[in-house]
């Protein structure tokens, strides 16, 4: 049995409509928490956990992605001249190795699972990674980290999880939970947005995967499924219909949904906090706001 992770899907293909109008020229994967996009977080964060081989899977008018890990010399040039050592490193920071990306299109938005399927010829015959870019997670040890370790023992595919309010789980893919193990559960069943009374738990999964080879081989029989997509819920729960192992993996960490309006608010505070240079002046302007907040109650 293989368990060493090499290779990571970053599904980027989805229209973004949530942020419209600024998603009609922007991908959403290039807006920015504080000073860095969204993709980047998801890049390092893959980088960390040992994947070498990144598989974009684009679509129209991402052409923004493509450029954005390019190198840039003239502005390496600029930045080397005006002798500006930290700038010029956050620039390189953000270099790819020549061969190290492969983009491929997903025609039409058909749904996530289609557009994991949509790489199959790059993954071949081994367990790979899928990156949600939209969903950040902050953690000491990071989150694809916590897994590739933890599948190290266990093999077969394995979902990040987590608990969510019951209300919620109607927006999420829900595990059915045979055998709970604390950070890790072993799973009888999965639902893409089950109602809140039909979900069978409410631990919820997240977008950070790593899936057996075999999932691709259920994506050529999936049918359209919850919201009319082709769902990657359900090609991981046909696997456990075949007798193989499916897990779910509580991280230890805090998952921001950049995919919402919300979610991205929260986590520009959230990163902005977490950062020496802007601590001081954000909680500053951020208590003034409480205040200024209860005064008018
Ligand atoms: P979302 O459900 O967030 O959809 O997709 P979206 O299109 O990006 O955003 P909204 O809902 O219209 O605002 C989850 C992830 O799956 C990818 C998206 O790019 C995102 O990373 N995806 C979704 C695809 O690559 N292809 C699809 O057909 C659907």
């Amino acid at each position: 049995m293989q368990t060493k992770v090499t290779k990571a899907i970053f599904p980027v293909a989805g229209l973004g409509t949530r942020f419209l109008p600024a998603t009609k020229s922007v991908p959403k994967e290039i807006m920015t928490l504080v000073d860095r996009p969204l993709i980047q977080y998801a890049i390092d964060e893959a980088r960390e956990a040992g994947i070498t081989e990144f598989i974009f899977v684009t679509s129209r008018g991402k052409g923004a992605l493509e450029d954005y890990f390019d190198h840039s010399p003239t502005l390496e040039q600029e930045l080397r001249r005006k002798n500006k050592p930290d700038l010029l490193e956050a620039l390189e920071a953000t270099n790819m190795d020549s061969g190290a990306i492969a983009y491929i299109r997903q025609h039409k938005a058909l749904g996530l699972g289609h557009a994991v399927w949509c790489a199959r010829r790059l993954i071949g015959d081994e367990p790979f990674a899928v990156i949600l870019p939209d969903d950040v997670i902050a953690a000491e040890k990071p989150c694809l980290k916590q897994m590739v370790e933890a599948y190290a023992e266990t093999g077969g595919s394995m979902v990040a999880a987590m608990e969510v309010p019951q209300e919620k789980t109607s927006s999420y893919g829900v595990l059915d939970v045979r055998e709970d193990m604390g950070s890790l559960v072993s799973v009888n069943g999965m639902v893409e947005k089950p109602p809140a009374d039909k979900a069978p738990s409410n631990l919820a999964v997240i977008g950070r995967y790593i899936l057996s080879p075999n999932v691709l081989k259920n994506l050529n029989s999936i049918k359209e499924g919850a919201g009319g997509e082709i769902q990657l819920t359900d090609a991981i729960a046909a696997e456990i219909a075949q007798n193989n192992g499916v897990y779910g993996y509580r991280f230890r960490g805090q998952r921001f949904d950049c995919g919402s309006k919300s979610g991205f608010l929260q986590a520009t505070v959230a990163f902005g906090l977490a950062r020496d240079d802007l601590r001081d002046d954000l909680f500053g302007y951020l208590q003034d706001v409480v205040t200024m907040g209860q005064a008018a109650e």
